[in-house]
């Protein structure tokens, strides 16, 4: 495959099921390729920092937003979810730093982008949409006994 040729592609596998959150994780996937563009095509520094920026920028939000819904779910695995999170973006930001001064980016970086966010969102998220759904289920459960008891007296 040659460096012209992206290998950062969403996959419908990656879906969790919560359309919110899988339009964010694909937009992370489409900003990776964009990233993965700017070091195919040698771009200079003002193109790359711009890329990275947005990754940085994006991640961000979109880490936030997650971490707000887990703890309105009360997921019990949030503190160990969120620092995975701590740990990436402080990737991204020393590689924004290093961009800043000169460096350019590798594609061990990217490797490492495009691998971190699969194997993040196949099982780290993946695991509280599963607790999301098991306690949603849970509660439909209880409010039809209770329903029934009422109803059958
Ligand atoms: Fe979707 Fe935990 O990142």
């Amino acid at each position: 495959m040659g460096l012209s040729q992206s290998t950062v592609a969403w996959s419908n596998d990656y879906a969790l099921g919560l359309a919110e959150i899988d339009e964010q994780h694909k937009f992370l996937f489409h900003l990776i390729d964009d990233i993965w563009r700017a070091v195919a095509s040698k771009a200079d520094r003002d193109a790359t920092m711009k890329v990275i920026a947005e990754l940085e920028r994006y991640t961000v939000t979109h880490f936030a937003a997650e971490e707000a819904f887990m703890r309105e779910q009360l997921y019990s695995r949030y503190q160990e979810h969120r620092a995975e999170h701590e740990k990436f973006v402080a990737r991204i930001a020393l590689e924004r730093a290093g961009v800043k001064a000169g460096k350019p980016l590798s594609l061990e970086l990217l490797h490492f982008l495009r691998d971190w966010l699969v194997q993040h969102i196949r099982f780290t998220d993946r695991a509280y949409a599963d607790e999301f759904r098991d306690h949603e289920k849970a509660a439909m459960q209880s409010s039809l006994a209770k329903f029934f008891k009422r109803f059958l007296g």
